[in-house]
């Protein structure tokens, strides 16, 4: 992966290569902590950080349901993850911000474990390396929203999205497509997804799934442009009968579905209607649609 220069560890930036944990970091072992995936565009007016409150108020929530007592003021972290961005002096990339339970107690209850944090940022393009792409169903179900809180990005959750994942690469798919306990549409391992039928948007309602702040640009998008979008529960038959489909995510963008399994969705490229919410979409982040520039917060 492509570096930078410092990460920011506990209110302190220490060298990229000294950013470490203890073996027996207790998020590393069970996989309770929260992370973020935030992304920051190369503007007119300098870098400029996407959506940086709905992304820290999401982690910090995250935090509560996992029981952690985060010893940081939210507008306190959200200095820290422009400071990051600035003292790395780079033009556009990804920050990663995670909260974890640290090192100096074992066993499943984390109570008394230290609260720990950081954020690194770094350069990083395409996450799907492609404008549209082949997606399998994959046999791995959706997170039962009552065996954990679905809707925060905590960490073990991840597990669940790399079965998807290696399973769909595996057999020769580009990304996998997540269903839920009911077999109904649920969403990427790390993107939400979307369909268009005659002009109409469709994507699965929140419940099962991770309320991405992508999905909620894009249906911010679509009502400007007078483009309706229904939240529901998608079966996966319906969702193959689409005239468009896409994912939606901040590592992803906005990115077409080509196939879905061995059907084909459209012309088998990207649709219409997605690319022009897509258009607007990377307009926005880029400050160039002024329409929504209080989505974005500068580093200056
Ligand atoms: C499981 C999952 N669903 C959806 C998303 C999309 O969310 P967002 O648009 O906030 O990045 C992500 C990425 O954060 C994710 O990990």
């Amino acid at each position: 992966m492509e570096t930078t220069k410092y990460i920011w560890m506990d209110g302190k930036f220490v060298a990229w290569d000294d950013a470490k944990v203890h073996i027996l970091t207790h998020t590393l072992h069970y996989g309770m902590g929260v992370f973020e995936g935030i992304r920051f565009y190369e503007t007119a007016k300098g870098p400029a950080i996407f959506r940086l409150t709905d992304h820290v108020n999401r982690l910090f929530d995250g935090a509560g349901k996992t029981f952690m007592k985060v010893p940081f003021k939210k507008a306190d972290f959200s200095n820290a993850i422009v400071e990051t961005v600035r003292k790395n002096s780079i033009h556009s990339g990804y920050i990663r911000p995670i909260l974890y339970y640290g090192y100096g107690k074992m066993g499943l209850d984390p109570t008394g474990a230290p609260v720990n944090a950081s954020i690194a940022v770094w350069p990083w393009g395409s996450y799907l390396g492609a404008e549209a792409v082949s997606v399998m169903t994959s046999s791995f179900i959706r997170l039962h929203p009552k065996s954990t809180d679905a809707g925060s990005k905590i960490c073990g959750h991840y597990v669940n999205s790399i079965f998807a994942s290696c399973e769909a690469k595996a057999n020769g798919f580009q990304e996998a497509l997540l269903l839920d306990y009911n077999g109904m549409c649920a969403e990427g391992p790390g993107e939400n997804i979307f369909f268009v039928k005659n002009e109409v948007l469709y994507t699965p309602k929140l419940g099962n799934i991770l309320s991405g702040i992508t999905r909620d640009s894009v249906m911010r998008i679509a009502a400007k442009e007078g483009i309706k979008t229904i939240e529901k529960d998608i079966s996966p038959k319906e969702l193959k009968q689409s005239d468009e489909a896409f994912f939606t995510g901040t590592a992803a963008e906005i990115t077409a579905i080509k196939k879905i399994d061995s059907t084909v969705i459209g012309n088998g490229s990207i649709g219409k209607i997605t690319k022009k919410i897509r258009v607007i979409f990377l307009d926005s982040v880029s400050g160039k649609n002024k329409e929504y520039e209080s989505w974005l917060t500068y580093v200056r």
